[in-house]
This record gives C-alpha cells, sequence and structure tokens, in this order.
C-alpha cells in the first residue's frame, strides 16, 4: 500500500468541530488556546502527549486565576494590599521570616488565631488582608470583616437557630478576618455574641484579628466583664500566633520627612 493510500484512509478532523466539543465540555479556554498550541506542535515538533498537557494545563490555570479572582471578590478583602508591596525595611519591628512562614497558610490548616496588635498605621490591616489574600490563593474560604460590621451582622443573626447559624459565612469559612477590634467597646450582648462566635469557631476555624489594644485592655473592649474576656481569650489566644507590631505609623511617614527636613 503507498503511503498515499493510507493518508487517504484517515479522516479528516476539522478544528471547529474539536473546538465546539472542548467548549461543550466547558474548556472554554482550551478551545480558544487549540488552533494557537497546534500551530506551536507542528512548529516545535511537539510530542503529543506535550501537546495535551499544554492544553489542559492552559485551561487549568485559567479556571484556577478565575477562582482566585471570585474568591477574593467574596471575601470582602480591600484590594491592594499584598505581601509584595509591603515595605519590611520601614517596619524593621517585622521578622520577615515570620511572615513568610504565616503565609504558608500551615496556622489556617491547625485553626490557630492570628492575632495582630499595635499603635494606629504600623501596617495590621494591610499584613492581615495581604496574609488572607495567600489563603485565598491556596485555597481556603476567607471573609473579612471591620469588627463593626461583624457585630452588626451578629446582632442580626442573634436568635437564629443552631442549624441555621453554622451555615452563616463567619461561623463556617476557614479563615475569619475581624479588623479594628478595639476602637469602640462592646455593649454586654454584643460580648456574648462575639463569645458565642468566638467558641463556635474555636478548633473548627482560624480567626485573624488586628487590633491597637494589648491583652490587657480586652476586659475594657468586652462591656467590662473580666470573666467574658477571660473566657474568650483563653480560647483565641490557645494555640494562637500573635504578632506584636511596635513601630512607626507609615501613614505618617510623609510628615515625619517633612518634619525631619525643617530641623
Ligand atoms: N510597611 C508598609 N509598607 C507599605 N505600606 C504600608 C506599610 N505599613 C502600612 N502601610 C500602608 O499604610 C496604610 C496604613 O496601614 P494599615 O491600615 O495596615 O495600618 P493599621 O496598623 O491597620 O492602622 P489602624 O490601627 O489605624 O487600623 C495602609 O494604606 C497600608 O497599606
Ligand atoms: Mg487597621
Amino acid at each position: 500500500m503507498s503511503t498515499k493510500l493510507v493518508k487517504a484512509a484517515q479522516p479528516q478532523v476539522d478544528l471547529d468541530a474539536t473546538r465546539e466539543r472542548l467548549g461543550r465540555m466547558g474548556l472554554f479556554r482550551a478551545a480558544e488556546r487549540l488552533e494557537d498550541l497546534m500551530a506551536l506542535a507542528v512548529k516545535e515538533q511537539m510530542s503529543p502527549h506535550r501537546l495535551v498537557d499544554e492544553l489542559l494545563g492552559e485551561e487549568l490555570s485559567f479556571r484556577e486565576e478565575r477562582r482566585i479572582r471570585t474568591s477574593l471578590k467574596l471575601s470582602g478583602l480591600p484590594t491592594g494590599q499584598t505581601l509584595g508591596n509591603f515595605d519590611f525595611a520601614f517596619q524593621p519591628a517585622i521578622e520577615r521570616s515570620r511572615i513568610e512562614t504565616l503565609a504558608t497558610c500551615q496556622w489556617i490548616r491547625e485553626n490557630r488565631t492570628l492575632l495582630i496588635q499595635g499603635p494606629p498605621g504600623v501596617g495590621k490591616s494591610h499584613l492581615a488582608v495581604a496574609l488572607a489574600v495567600r489563603a485565598v490563593e491556596n485555597g481556603f474560604g476567607v471573609v473579612f470583616f471591620r469588627l463593626e460590621e461583624l457585630l452588626t451582622a451578629l446582632r442580626r443573626d442573634a436568635d437564629l437557630a443552631p442549624a441555621k447559624l453554622r451555615r452563616r459565612k463567619y461561623i463556617n469559612v476557614s479563615l475569619l478576618i475581624i479588623d479594628e477590634v478595639g476602637f469602640e467597646p462592646m455593649s454586654r450582648q454584643e460580648a456574648s455574641l462575639f463569645f458565642r462566635l468566638v467558641s463556635y469557631r474555636y478548633e473548627r476555624g482560624s480567626i485573624l484579628i488586628t487590633t491597637n489594644k494589648g491583652i490587657k485592655d480586652w476586659p475594657e473592649i468586652l462591656a467590662g466583664d473580666e470573666v467574658l474576656a477571660t473566657a474568650i481569650l483563653d480560647r483565641l489566644l490557645h494555640r494562637s500566633h500573635v504578632l506584636d507590631i511596635k513601630g512607626r505609623s507609615y501613614r505618617l511617614r510623609d510628615l515625619e520627612r517633612v518634619a525631619t527636613e525643617r530641623t
């Protein structure tokens, strides 16, 4: 048999038909990249296996990027604060290696708490958000609340049956971020709702808290209730990480510069 005849016997595969099949399976990125990758495969004499692998790789990374974008949107995290744009040189009190360890998310896997405390402007919220972005990238469910917003949600859900409460995002997500604890003291009702939240999540999920208050000031935040404060701190600080940032305010760095230039 001549080669010509063998070739003629092979059915022609239409690129449009393959693209359509990929589309019907939901592999839209692969469908989009098919033609270019096939041309590249011919040019670089790729093995069939490598071509299939490249095509699936494109689809996977496209889906992963989309998942991260959607999760970030749903998390309520503010945008623009990442580990990449955090200036470690400005805040020498923060050990970079410690932050890099936290960025591996092992503490989230172990349902631990992270407490970031320090005066205004030292980068507490920035680091919290940046670590949360890492958590999303690592596949964890994250939700971000300023304490005030969280308390509003807790008051709204105060009478919810436990089964329904467990479906709330602030209860069932892997990482709950509570930003700005300590600005305003809680009422007695809010403090006990906060206790309920902490006990629900205890050893079931992680909490990241940023606060401008030290541990000794917690009773004052929690409606002056020493017993409740002890119970909450006991749960929060058991198997926790504490980042105590003693440093200058990043917000005031320009003012400091102007002041130094004048003297
Ligand atoms: N080391 C840093 N590198 C880059 N930007 C920083 C750094 N520290 C703080 N910032 C920026 O400065 C601003 C204030 O920081 P941030 O909001 O994290 O402060 P904070 O400690 O949470 O203060 P507050 O107690 O008032 O909430 C933010 O815009 C943040 O992105
Ligand atoms: Mg803050």
